[in-house]
């Protein structure tokens, strides 16, 4: 056998807050055990991203967490994957073997959670460099570049009847919003759902609460532009609170006798949650946080929400154990049971990525899936 070696190929850098990436050249070291490298398909662009790059002070950084590729080489110890696997990635990871990971009340794997400093799990380093220099990752998966290294933990094998070019939306977005209405609401038939935020992530709530029979779904964007997607996702009732005379929490709770059973926050905005909790109803009306906030990460509510019986509550990657339920996620998909393809909206080469950061940031995306 052949030892594997370092491989140079193309990467686009983040080299700084906010700033175009660069297309560069870096060397991508051998998986160190218990790690595979990958060499990425496709990989799409997530508000996350967009939200780290902005605000962040890790530079210079390879973003990307949304990810199909093929196995190209394993580490030491790896018996789970082999060259030539397809996978998708993973920004959490599943160990299978810490007290979260063998609950069945957690996805919050201790070991493999979410890399939140820009190295890989095992050693605090970095698999990339330029010219020596460390190229930091991003949740320790980095999917902005031709080729990355995972830790075996954070990658799932997928079917070879899977699309990669569409599955990749199941690495984050999707999978949080279906999780969210299935897992951590637990939505149930005949109820009424208020969701805040209309991106891939809200859109995916959406679908989740109308498999489920929730009799209302109302959908909250401050974009109008996102009412048309919206219904076919399953939103019946749109609304921009631009276009309210009243606050629109009063709006909802005015449309559903006093409030919704379920709302959810999809934006990435405290003050939205705040909104959120308000717009569900007294006695068992929950409210499940998604968004990840870019500005004031406090939040702020009037305690006299909670003793009226509401709770509030969150979830990482929508409460899915990675490793262990994406794939029936998948199956799904393929027995067209849920539809992701409608999420993506521009498809585009590699070399052309910083047009689907302007496109988010500019809020005319959905889903831009990047074509290595
Ligand atoms: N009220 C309602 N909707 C809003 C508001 C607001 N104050 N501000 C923004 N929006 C809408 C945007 O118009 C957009 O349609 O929220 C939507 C967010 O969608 P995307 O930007 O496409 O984000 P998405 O990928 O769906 O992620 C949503 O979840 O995973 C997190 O980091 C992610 O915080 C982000 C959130
Ligand atoms: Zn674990």
């Amino acid at each position: 056998i052949e030892p594997i070696g370092v491989i140079t190929c193309k990467a686009a850098v983040a080299w700084g807050p906010g700033e175009p990436l660069v297309m560069e050249e870096v060397e991508v070291s051998p998986p160190q055990p218990m790690e595979i490298r990958i060499k990425v398909v496709c990989t799409s662009l997530c508000r996350s991203d967009v939200t780290a790059w902005q605000s962040q002070a890790i530079f210079p950084r390879i973003f990307g967490h949304e990810a199909s590729g093929i196995v190209e080489s394993v580490g030491e110890g790896v018996t789970e994957f082999e060259v030539g696997d397809r996978v998708l990635t993973l920004f959490t990871g599943e160990c299978m073997s810490c007290k979260h990971c063998t609950s069945t009340k957690s996805n919050m794997c201790q070991v493999l959670g979410l890399e939140r400093k820009g190295l890989m799990h095992s050693d605090q380093k970095t698999r990339f460099s330029i010219k020596g220099k460390p190229i930091y990752h991003y949740c320790a998966v980095s999917s902005f570049s031709e080729y990355t290294v995972v830790h075996s933990g954070c990658a799932v094998k997928v079917s070879s009847r899977a699309p990669l070019e569409k599955i990749c939306l199941f690495s984050c977005g999707v999978a949080a919003g279906l999780g969210a209405a299935w897992k951590v609401a637990n939505i149930s038939e005949g109820s009424t759902v208020a969701i805040y935020g209309l991106g891939t992530v809200g859109l995916s709530v959406a679908q989740g609460a109308k498999l489920r029979g929730a009799s209302r779904i109302i959908g909250v964007d401050i974009n109008t532009g996102k009412s048309e997607i919206a219904k076919a996702f399953g939103v019946t009732d749109f609304i921009n609170p631009d276009d309210c005379s009243e606050s629109v929490h009063q709006v909802v709770k005015r449309i559903t006798d006093g409030g919704a059973d379920y709302s959810f926050e999809c934006v990435g905005d405290t003050e939205t949650i705040t909104t959120a909790l308000q717009s569900c109803c007294d006695g068992w009306g929950l409210t499940v946080t998604l968004g990840v906030p870019k500005v004031t990460p406090l939040i702020s509510t009037h305690y006299g929400l909670f003793l009226s019986g509401k709770t509030l509550t969150g979830s990482l990657f929508g409460g899915w154990k990675p490793k262990s339920d994406i794939p029936s996620l998948i199956d799904m998909y393929l027995r067209k049971e849920i539809k992701i393809d409608e999420l993506i909206t521009h498809n585009m080469p590699f070399e052309e990525i910083n047009q689907a950061f302007n496109l988010m940031t500019e809020g005319k995306c959905l889903r831009c899936v990047i074509h290595m």
